[in-house]
């Protein structure tokens, strides 16, 4: 056996954070967003857990979508940014996948299909985002001009910019700019991704888009919601102690230098396994049951912590990077990023391993 550096994905928490956040919107179904390898948590073995409970799954692109068929996912797949060429309607329509569509060349595209051919589609409006949609002016003549390739499957969808930001009056006015258009093409409607599904009850459409928060990370739930449990936790062991005496520095760029004589545990993590590189000293991590603080900067497969305050620190001791103790949304903020940066970002080289715990 190598080094101690895992990813532990902790099986119930998804299912059991599935369960909340269909819980808040009842009226809703779930979709659970698992593209990007599920936010790095593993897609196939997300779909698997979540079988039982997701009505639909969602991913960017029509390969992440194969990949679950090849795993024998069978659940409908919905792909969030439609076809980037014409045949991914045929690749589409083969493997039960739904296309959302946000311009007119993949509407011409799936079009041009045969009826065999012709996946179910989705239509992306553009509600304020301004990434991708139709215009809220263009959409009733799309919608009318496509009419003959839109079904009973079909569903108007937008995403809202900032559902994030509980102070920001910017959702209110996408909903109610979206609210115009869908309500007089009557179809169903999906604007909610997770932050949206939690914290604005009048996003909740037919359909919610439930992606970070599967995982335990978003705003808090509403009172008397529970709480949302973290799917990972991202820990490795001390491969190395130092005394390093009072004025020396540690580590590349000697960005970090004891103002007293310190016990220096390095760590064998690294940004080539997806801890940022971009973590300063003071970053917490969790060693012995106790926090202590990395000093100095982040090399490809290490990281060195200060354990000079906590007693009995020696070589295999476990370091929670996140996880239950560490959240992986602070670690983000001491990092200037995001925790869904930080979980589709643990690489290859971290092992992925599953606990029903
Ligand atoms: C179009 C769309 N819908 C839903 C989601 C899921 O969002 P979240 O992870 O915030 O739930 C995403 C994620 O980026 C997305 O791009």
């Amino acid at each position: 056996m190598s080094r101690q550096t895992q990813a532990i994905i902790h099986a119930n928490a998804i299912t059991e954070n599935f369960s909340v956040l269909q819980a808040l919107a009842p009226q809703s179904k779930p979709m659970a967003v698992i593209k990007a390898d599920a936010y790095g948590h593993g897609a196939v073995t997300v779909a698997r857990l979540l079988r039982d409970q997701a009505v639909r799954f969602a991913v960017a692109i029509i390969e992440e979508a194969i990949a679950l068929r090849e795993a024998g996912i069978t659940a409908p797949i919905v792909v969030l940014e439609g076809p980037h060429q014409p045949k991914e309607c045929y690749l589409a329509r083969q493997n039960d996948c739904v296309m959302v569509m946000h311009s007119e060349q993949q509407l011409q595209w799936a079009s041009d299909c045969t009826d065999a051919d012709r996946p179910a589609i989705w239509i992306k409006v553009d509600s304020g985002m301004h990434r991708l949609g139709f215009s809220l002016e263009d959409t009733p003549r799309v919608l009318n001009r496509y009419r003959h390739i839109i079904s009973d499957e079909s569903v108007l969808v937008t995403h809202l910019a900032s559902a994030d930001d509980l102070q920001s009056d910017f959702t209110q006015r996408q909903l109610q700019a979206f609210r115009k258009v869908s309500e007089d093409a009557g179809l169903p409607v999906s604007i909610a991704n997770s932050p949206a599904t939690i914290a604005w009850p009048q996003s909740r459409g037919d359909w919610n888009r439930l992606g970070v928060a599967l995982f335990g990370s978003g705003p808090p739930l509403p009172e008397g919601a529970g709480a949302l449990r973290p799917a990972m936790t991202l820990r490795s062991s001390v491969m190395a102690l130092h005394a390093v005496p009072q004025g020396e520095a540690v580590g590349y760029g000697q960005m970090w230098t004891a103002t007293r004589d310190s016990i220096i545990a390095t760590v064998g993590i690294g940004y080539a396994d997806g801890y940022p590189r971009h973590c300063p000293n003071g970053t917490p991590v969790m060693i012995k049951g106790q926090r202590a603080a990395l000093v100095g900067r982040v090399s490809m497969d290490m990281i060195t912590i200060d354990v000079t305050d906590i007693a009995g620190v020696k070589m295999g001791d476990r370091v929670e990077l996140w996880g239950a103790h560490i959240p992986i949304d602070e670690v983000a903020a001491w990092a200037g990023s995001i925790g869904y940066e930080l979980m589709t970002r643990v690489s290859a080289r971290v092992p992925r391993i599953v606990r029903h715990d």
